[in-house]
């Protein structure tokens, strides 16, 4: 089982690579240790994760309001935040012969360098911030730190946010965007890296509240997966322990996906208390309290966190959709294989909604066929593909989770209809070119 489950990450991996998901970083140089480049399909994909995490959290809710804020912050951000102190490390050992690092609960009961056999030195903790210098000289004056999470630029924004848009407690501040840390131990493809997208929402309310926020948030978070079709059986809840608890968090809940590699955390629902707001007013020495106008009462709000990661997301989307059909399915065309990739995406998040494939690269059948990808480009990103057997580019599709196959033939010309291929059920209609938007439209909206 467990050799089956590995050889399925393998098939996904090599998916993501040769139909244009996921790279590896600048692979003409043998790649770059846990850094991933999103291809033409993988940043349709991710787009659309993100467009719908942004609906469920800005749009849908009228006391959540968006934020960009930059990667690069003032390192007195980082040392508020308790960033630079001992809560953002990692424990490692080094070996002091070849000088690798590895985390000492990854290395089991050996006490020898796996990679060289050399000594171990004992163990230490190594921050995890990645570093950078900013301006012309390198000195410490001029040392930065790239982002180790986004919600750090919602808290230096929070009077900003809050004055501009008038808001009141309970609200929230939501943000997309890159992070980054020094991960020891980066690995299993885009699960951990080095170089990452976090989508996280703060929620402000009143510390009498919080539980019930926290609960609502949880909640309506894991049905966020399950809303966009990932199976109930391979999402669960873990409540961390005080042990696992983050320097900031008092209490939270993983949502942990059944990966072929194990289950894991793709997304945390973090209690964070007044730890942030206090900690900036403090060291900023800027009053961030809120003041309620209605009771008089001045206090840090506290706030509920869910912090998801974009890539992750990515990962379980398409780990979750990937399903191979034993002994093909598409049975009438000349290139039957024993094996064929369905990857079942939900419609919205579908990187290509419908492939254009007309019979013959005839210019009487490309004509049409341009003329309804122009039709529907302007709504939907379509494909255009003319090579290779009908077969081989149903199956093309398949594999990259288009939901409908558009298909012009010589009947087209008399009929002014195509045929219109479900990529769930294989069923095809018939449908007229002057109603092909609107079929489309009801399909991918259903
Ligand atoms: N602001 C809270 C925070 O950053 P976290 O549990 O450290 O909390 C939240 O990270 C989410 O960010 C994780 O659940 C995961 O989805 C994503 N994430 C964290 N580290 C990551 C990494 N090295 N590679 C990819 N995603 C990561």
């Amino acid at each position: 089982m467990a050799k089956k489950q590995e050889n399925i990450m393998e098939k996904i991996v090599a998916l993501a690579k040769r139909r244009g998901f996921i790279f590896q970083s600048s692979e003409i140089y043998n790649g770059f240790s846990s850094c991933y480049d999103y291809g033409p399909l993988g940043v349709e994909l991710k787009n659309n994760i993100k467009r719908a995490w942004w609906q469920a959290m800005v749009r849908d809710n009228q006391d959540i309001v968006g934020l960009d804020a930059s990667i690069l912050m003032s390192p007195k951000v980082w040392e508020a935040s308790g960033h630079l102190g001992a809560g953002f490390t990692d424990p490692m050992v080094e070996c002091k012969k070849c000088h690798k690092r590895f985390r000492p609960d990854h290395l089991g009961d050996t006490s020898k360098c796996p990679e060289c056999g050399g000594e171990l030195t004992e163990t230490k903790r190594f921050n995890i911030m990645m570093k950078t210098f900013v301006g012309p000289v390198e000195d410490t004056a001029s040392e930065a730190y790239l982002r180790g999470e986004t919600c750090q630029g919602i808290y230096v924004n929070f009077e900003n946010v809050r004055e501009a848009m008038r808001l009141k407690i309970p609200f929230g501040i939501a943000q997309i965007g890159k992070a980054f840390r020094n991960e020891i131990t980066p690995g299993n493809f885009t699960f951990r890296m080095r170089e990452f997208e976090q989508m996280e929402m703060q929620y402000f309310v009143h510390p009498k509240e919080k539980k019930k926020h926290f609960k609502r948030w949880r909640d309506a978070r894991m049905q966020w997966y399950l809303e966009y079709g990932i199976k109930k059986s391979n999402l669960k809840f873990y409540e961390q322990t005080k042990e696992d608890l983050a320097h900031y968090s008092s209490a939270a809940y993983d949502i942990e996906y059944d990966f072929p590699f194990g289950a894991d955390e793709i997304e945390g629902i973090h209690d964070r208390g007044d730890w942030d707001l206090s900690n900036h007013s403090q060291h900023s020495g800027k009053d961030l309290r809120y003041f309620d106008d209605e009771t008089k009462e001045k206090y840090f709000p506290h706030i509920v966190e869910t912090s998801a990661g974009a890539d992750r997301a990515t990962l379980v989307f398409l780990v979750d959709a990937y399903s191979v059909v034993e002994g093909g399915r598409t049975k009438t065309t000349e290139s039957t294989k024993e094996e064929e990739v369905v990857l079942r995406l939900d419609k919205r998040l579908a990187p290509i909604k419908a492939a254009i494939l007309p019979l013959s690269k005839k210019f009487e059948l490309a004509k049409p066929s341009q003329e309804i990808f122009n039709e529907l480009k302007s709504k939907w990103m379509v494909q255009y593909d003319e090579t290779g057997s009908i077969g081989r580019r149903y199956r093309r599709q398949d594999e990259i989770g288009t939901p409908y196959c558009i298909t012009v033939d010589f009947e087209t010309l008399e009929d002014k209809a195509v045929t219109v291929r479900d990529r769930d059920t294989m069923e095809q209609e018939r449908i007229n070119i002057a109603e092909l938007k609107d079929y489309l439209e009801e399909k991918l909206e259903e």
